[in-house]
């Protein structure tokens, strides 16, 4: 059985439509990099998978359930830890209570998170607000770990930190890798994403485009598709 599987799956904001067909499968223990210029769906195909915006169209499964019969916080429950966009954490509750808010029994204890992330146990007793804008990131990579999932989603987890801070996220996402963590991963720094993903799904205006291993992305892809 796939982890995760989309099939023709379609989207709207209002009568605008954002998805026309978007369909790719992740099995277990995958690294795969969604892809695509800015405004192509990335984190509105994220949205959907995490039930955040309902799909008007095509299935989505995980681990063989149907997501678009259950609200947001059952397919969090299901096993998708989510790491959104601009990194929103509780700004007023502490680094610890932020952990501890959405914690499942599992690998991931408060302990695990510390050695992942030693400034999170640093600043455990800090507000969230108070943390730079790595610190948050680290943080809300944490709040999703502490969740236990079976995927983990990361929508431009680096955008706009700092490179030493990039690279402690990128140390953790290969660290994460290695234990067989899937993970779906959205990312602008290619020189970082490529390495480490198993595989990439290319979207173009709401539509996958191309599909295959990141050794397999040859320049005239990458021209056409991510315009680099
Ligand atoms: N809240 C919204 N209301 C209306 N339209 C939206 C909304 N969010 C996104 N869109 C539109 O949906 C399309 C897909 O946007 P989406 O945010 O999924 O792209 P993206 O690939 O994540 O881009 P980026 O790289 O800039 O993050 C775009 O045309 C965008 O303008
Ligand atoms: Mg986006």
């Amino acid at each position: 059985m796939m982890l995760l599987e989309l099939d023709r799956v379609q989207a709207f904001y209002g009568r605008s439509q954002a998805l026309f067909d978007v369909t790719f499968q992740m099995a277990k223990g995958e690294v795969v990099a969604l892809m695509g210029r800015n405004g192509m769906g990335k984190t509105t195909t994220i949205r959907t998978i995490c039930n955040l915006l309902p799909a008007q169209g095509g299935t989505i499964r995980f681990a063989g359930q149907d997501v678009r019969r259950l609200p947001p916080y059952r397919v969090a429950r299901l096993g998708v830890g989510l790491v959104p966009e601009g990194r929103r954490c509780f700004a007023n509750l502490t680094v610890e209570e932020n952990l501890l808010a959405t914690a499942r029994a599992g690998r991931w204890t408060l302990a695990a998170v510390h050695t992942l992330f030693p400034c999170l146990a640093e600043r455990r007793s800090q507000l969230a607000r108070t943390l730079s804008g790595g610190e948050q990131q680290m943080l809300a990579i944490g709040r999703a770990l502490m969740t236990n999932p079976r995927l983990l989603i990361l929508d431009e987890a680096t955008e706009g930190l700092a490179p030493v801070v990039r690279q402690d996220i990128w140390a953790a996402v290969r660290a994460l890798k290695e234990e067989g963590q899937s993970i779906l991963i959205v990312d602008k720094t290619l020189g970082e994403l490529l390495p480490v993903a198993d595989r990439c799904v290319v979207l173009e205006k709401g539509q996958t485009m191309w599909q295959g291993k990141p050794a397999a992305l040859d320049p005239q892809t990458q021209e056409r598709f991510l315009g680099v």
